[in-house]
């Protein structure tokens, strides 16, 4: 018999922040392993329960179930001071990852140059800035595709020559740039350095040929998207995107895993849309609603504290995420937050610039007008319910609606931050 098991990959399907590290833990109990395949500490993952609150970075959700192995993948860029800190205040809260974290030694480090490159393109792009994290996650990716990168196995010998080459090299495009502010660097250099220190200590590994062992013996693998499928540097509205990629593909180049192998695609979708930094986003609201969202929703940063942009859910993208990664099953998060909305609207169609309207994600949304469709709130609590046989006829009509237009079915609601707040249809 065949017991080959396959990896199932769990993604953001809008700008991020949609829920994923919530979703994580909630499915963890079903998986043997759970993995990061791109992105690094521009990531803010939140997880609450037992009365407790957590936000990941860089070390994968699935850290809190005992018993689970967790696998940061050769596809994330990973800054080592970030990490220690991270990783040491989780063991502190009572969560060893010792035994529990692996690490590829494909994955690349963002060293402290990288932060400085990432403030020095952003200065020159002015008014045109993407608005990134700030942690170095583009020119980390740009060293790795331009052959210059350094990586987690590059510790484990001849290290400090390799890292002051690299940062020579640094230094020297800091300069063409114009960056002159090195007053931080020393003492980040210092902190990152017991970083790699403390690396050392975790499980360097091949995780592809991990993965496929476990696999063979017919282990359950998860793989956790980090950002959403709108900030994938190929996919989403370039350039106001990040540094990788964040489909569903990407979690074969960001692990090791070949493409046959990809089992359930879980999209995660928020009830409304949000996004920080820049970037178009034809669903923003400006007015009042847009800050009902956001403060409702607690829509701020999970790294950088800044206010999340909000704006009504828009399908015509959701549509075209759910195309890019062969979603299999929807999670609704956050309707919660609409509970005391009269009325809720969903974008079902873009008019162009020429007058015409489509329902195809286009080439640039920079100009396209959200064509709008109207629905009843259900002015309902919702936050308490445990089973959809509760649900107010005006929010099972809305997520018949959603399900119906993106034609996938929805499979979980979350209503609510806490783990306990799910409810699997
Ligand atoms: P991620 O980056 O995709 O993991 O999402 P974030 O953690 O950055 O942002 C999601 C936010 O929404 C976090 O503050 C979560 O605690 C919160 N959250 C998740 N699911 C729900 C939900 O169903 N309802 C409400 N009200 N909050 C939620
Ligand atoms: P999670 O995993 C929301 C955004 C930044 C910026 C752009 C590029 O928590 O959903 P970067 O630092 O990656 O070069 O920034 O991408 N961004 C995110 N927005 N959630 C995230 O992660 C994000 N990670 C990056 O705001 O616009
Ligand atoms: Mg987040």
């Amino acid at each position: 018999m065949n017991t080959i098991s396959k990896i199932d990959v769990l993604l953001g399907l809008q700008w991020g922040d949609e829920g994923k590290g919530k979703v994580v833990d909630v499915l963890t109990p079903n998986y043997d392993v759970v993995a990061r395949f791109q992105g690094g500490p521009n990531a803010g993952h939140t997880l609450e329960f037992e009365g407790q609150k957590y936000v990941l970075r860089s070390i994968p959700s699935g850290i809190f179930q005992g018993g689970k192995v967790n696998i940061i993948g050769n596809g994330v860029v990973l800054a080592p001071d970030l990490f220690m800190k991270e990783a040491i205040e989780l063991e502190k809260s009572g969560h060893p990852l010792e035994t529990r974290l692996h690490i590829s030694k494909k994955a690349h480090l963002i060293m402290p140059t990288h932060r400085l490159l990432d403030r020095a393109y952003e200065a020159q792009k002015g008014d045109k800035k993407v608005g990134t994290t700030g942690k170095g996650i583009g020119p980390t990716y740009t060293d790795k595709v331009s052959r210059n990168g350094l990586r987690v196995g590059d510790i484990l010998s001849g290290f400090q020559e390799k890292y002051l080459a690299h940062k020579q090299q640094h230094l020297k495009m800091l300069a063409t740039l114009g960056w002159t502010d090195f007053s931080t660097l020393e003492a980040e250099e210092k902190v990152w350095m017991e970083g790699i220190a403390y690396l050392r200590r975790f499980q360097l590994v091949d995780a592809s040929h991990e993965i496929d062992s476990m696999l063979k013996h017919g282990k359950r693998v998860l793989c956790e998207g980090a950002q959403g499928t709108m900030l994938d540097v190929d996919f989403g509205s370039y350039p106001f995107v990040t540094s990788s990629n964040t489909i569903s593909a990407g979690a074969c180049i960001g692990l090791g895993v070949a493409p046959n192998k990809i089992g359930e695609v879980y999209g995660i979708m928020k009830a409304y849309c949000t996004r920080v930094g820049s970037g178009p986003f034809p669903t923003e609201l400006f007015d009042e609603t847009g800050k009902k969202l956001r403060d409702l929703g607690h829509e701020y940063g999970a790294v950088t504290g800044r206010e999340r942009r909000c704006g009504w859910v828009d399908l015509v993208q959701l549509r075209y995420s759910v195309m890019l990664n062969g979603v299999t099953q929807l999670i609704l998060m956050k309707s919660d937050v609409l509970d005391t909305f009269d009325t809720i609207k969903a974008c079902v169609g873009y008019r162009l610039k020429d007058g015409t309207t489509t329902t195809d994600f286009p080439y640039e949304i920079d100009d396209v007008t959200p064509i709008y469709q109207t629905f009843e709130g259900w002015k309902t609590d919702l936050t308490h319910l445990t089973s959809s046989s509760e649900f107010p006829k005006a929010f099972r009509d809305y997520i018949a609606f959603l399900s119906d237009f993106l034609s996938t079915p929805i499979k979980i609601i979350s209503l609510g931050p806490d783990r306990a707040q799910t409810i699997i249809l």
